[in-house]
């Protein structure tokens, strides 16, 4: 067997695919914002969970380039809308396509890039496709749901822990485990191991919104991509906040209340307020904790799928730099 030990090669092979996939043409304003997203890069992790998952189960990942691609379209448009709910300036260093187009564009862009991942998944071969597209139909709505889960949270001041994991599960954990999963089906794997799979992703997932949350707060500007500070200023029940609300007492709690109640507040003062209150109740270290926790969760459910060891390490590897990522 051919063993490809650098992960360049997926990476290479997935930029390729992508450079080749057409959206559409006209109106150009429905497409533009389509390879504009596209092209603003992105760790592409979705896709290469979803190449390594079939490299487990065989030399032939290249079959699941156009799904991995479907998987990574899926997650732009999830994206281009969740930065209109979040009034989010910046993507991948960029403007968002509702800053450089508007709101009407961003919409309907990402509708057709539903479709165009719909398009892109019609690929797999057809004794595998009904499951497929059964497992993405769930994933989808799931997302849906953890994204309104998200908004309804905004608003309210008792979410619980077990809640906010709920949430995040669905909005975000789901497609890594549905991209992980995805690999292993196309590959020819069992259901043992795709279901293991799936469920390390879902571990995977939940230490990677973590590690989202605490970059939104503690991250550098300049490689992190997005607006730091935005999950505080729109208030937000991020783990940080969750815990900083459950942790603080008397007049520190009085001062974080304050602020998530202030209806007219300069932005800058409001994030620096609320991360020196998560930096005295030692919020940083607490969700660290918490990210690992999850990892070696996700760690120990690809420990447990029948595979090469060699090609498994080649994920682990892989999935550990997300511990450590700053973007
Ligand atoms: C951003 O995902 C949305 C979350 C689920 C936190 P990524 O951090 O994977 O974004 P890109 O694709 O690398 O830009
Ligand atoms: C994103 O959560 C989840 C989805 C896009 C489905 P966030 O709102 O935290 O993601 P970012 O921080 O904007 O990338
Ligand atoms: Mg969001
Ligand atoms: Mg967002
Ligand atoms: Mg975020």
């Amino acid at each position: 067997m051919t063993q490809t030990t650098n992960p360049l090669v997926f990476l290479e092979a997935l930029h390729q695919e992508i450079q080749q996939t057409e959206y559409g043409q006209q109106p150009a304003e429905l497409y533009d914002p389509i390879s504009y997203i596209m092209n603003l890069g992105g760790k592409r992790m979705r896709p290469l969970l979803t190449l390594m998952a079939a490299y487990l189960f065989g030399d032939d990942w290249r079959r699941a380039l156009k799904p991995a691609v479907a998987v990574e379209v899926f997650h732009n448009f999830t994206l281009m809308h969740d930065d209109i709910m979040d009034q989010a300036p910046l993507r991948r260093g960029q403007p968002t396509v509702h800053e450089k187009w508007n709101h009407n564009i961003a919409i309907l862009s990402g509708d057709v890039m539903l479709v165009n991942a719909y398009e892109l998944l019609l690929d797999v071969e057809t004794p595998k496709l009904k499951k497929v597209l059964s497992r993405f139909n769930r994933t989808a709505a799931d997302v849906c749901e953890g994204q309104q889960l998200d908004m309804n949270f905004e608003t309210r001041w008792d979410v619980t822990e077990d809640e906010y994991i709920e949430m995040i599960k669905l909005k975000t954990s789901v497609l890594l485990g549905f991209a992980l999963e995805l690999g292993g089906i196309i590959a020819g794997a069992d259901d043992a191991a795709s279901s293991l799979l799936r469920e390390g992703g879902i571990n995977i997932g939940l230490g990677f919104q973590l590690k989202d949350d605490l970059l939104d707060v503690y991250g550098d500007p300049a490689k992190f991509g997005k607006q730091v500070g935005g999950d505080i200023i729109a208030n937000k029940k991020t783990f940080l906040l969750i815990e900083a609300l459950q942790q603080s007492r008397g007049d520190l709690k009085a001062e974080l209340i304050g602020w998530l109640s202030a209806t007219e507040f300069d932005k800058q003062e409001k994030v620096q307020a609320v991360t020196a209150i998560y930096d005295q109740l030692g919020i940083r270290q607490l969700t660290e904790e918490r990210i690992n926790n999850y990892f070696t969760r996700g760690f120990a459910n690809f420990g447990q799928v029948s595979a090469d060891p060699a090609r498994k390490a080649l994920l682990m590897d892989f999935t550990e730099q997300l511990i450590g990522r700053e973007s």
